[in-house]
């Protein structure tokens, strides 16, 4: 990724991280509340990546719209993921003790802390849209309706529920596997872009393009995530490494092996940016795709 993309980049994620910790906030009406939002605030605030909210930002662009239009459906992905994070580090799902380069939210506040901070992210989310002076009431149906798919179980809850089913089997298969991670991390992940076409008002045609690029762009992304657990570092991801062969896990570097998963994490990015031409002003949104592919942390 060039310099004024990785600039750009920043200036997305900083906007959304302001925009965040403003929506999430003690005030003198919740000072009784004060500490589910502090654990709230403290896993926000981390700072992980801000793809899903960037997806969000760029594809209400890339569609027409403005950064305005976008910002509470950006925000809002990025509190459920922030949510599916807390709640996927509990010593009930991967009991990861790391996350974003700080202790999990339920090592540093306990667990039944990090459990009521998961759920109260996962309504804030919706809070965030409802809210929103920037759309009119029948966008923010649309904008909810994407949100809700793509968070409970038909999409990333349901994922995260194979995810645990298959661990405490040995014969998963690719198929299997591919399913599992399309409603995980592909659920959010396409769920992002759709938000930010409908934040725009895209069209019926640019909708089924933002859903198969997030997608294709989804699937490539849990790759390199498995990838990554074996290959990196805890110090580097800012997250524990061999995390998942300590579950007994399946991954696409269990099913195909390490070259063979990014073969195909490759394969699939190809696939996205295809897609991507047929959006003007798509060369930000080609160089990040490209960038998750070869992505560090
Ligand atoms: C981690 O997501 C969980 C997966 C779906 C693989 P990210 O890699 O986007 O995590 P952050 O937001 O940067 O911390
Ligand atoms: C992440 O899968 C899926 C969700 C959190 C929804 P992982 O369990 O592989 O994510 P990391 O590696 O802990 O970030
Ligand atoms: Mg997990
Ligand atoms: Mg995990
Ligand atoms: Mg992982």
């Amino acid at each position: 990724m060039e310099a004024k993309d990785k600039a750009y980049l920043k200036e997305l994620a900083d906007a959304v991280e302001q925009h965040l910790l403003e929506q999430v906030q003690v005030t003198p009406e919740t000072r009784r509340q004060a500490a589910v939002i502090e654990a709230m605030r403290y896993s926000l605030e981390a700072g992980g990546k801000r793809i899903r909210p960037v997806l969000v930002l760029e594809f209400c662009r890339i569609c027409g719209g403005t950064q305005e239009q976008a910002m509470a459906a950006a925000c809002a992905i990025e509190m459920i993921h922030t949510f599916s994070l807390i709640h996927d580090d509990l010593p009930e799902m991967d009991n990861d003790d790391f996350r974003r380069g700080r202790p999990s939210c339920h090592k540093a506040f306990g667990h039944a802390v990090a459990l009521q901070a998961g759920d109260a992210l996962s309504v804030a989310a919706f809070e965030t849209i409802l809210k929103d002076r920037c759309q009119t009431p029948e966008r923010k149906i649309q904008l909810l309706e994407i949100l809700a798919n793509a968070t409970g179980a038909a999409g990333m809850v349901g994922g995260q529920m194979m995810d645990m089913a298959y661990e405490t089997r040995s014969d998963v298969t690719l198929e299997e596997q591919l399913a599992m991670c399309r409603a995980k991390t592909g659920a959010l992940i396409s769920g992002a872009c759709c938000l930010g076409c409908t934040a725009a008002g895209g069209t019926e045609e640019q909708q089924k393009l933002a859903a198969q690029y997030g997608e294709k762009l989804g699937l490539a992304f849990q790759m390199v995530d498995d990838i990554l657990d074996v290959t990196s570092s805890t110090d580097v991801l800012g997250k524990p490494v061999g995390s998942d062969a300590e579950e007994g896990k399946t991954t696409f570097v269990t099913l195909l092996g390490l070259d063979g998963a990014r073969r195909e994490a490759a394969r699939l990015t190809a696939e996205a940016e295809q897609i991507l031409q047929q959006f003007p002003h798509h060369a930000f949104l080609t160089a990040l795709t490209q960038e998750l592919l070869t992505r560090e942390k």
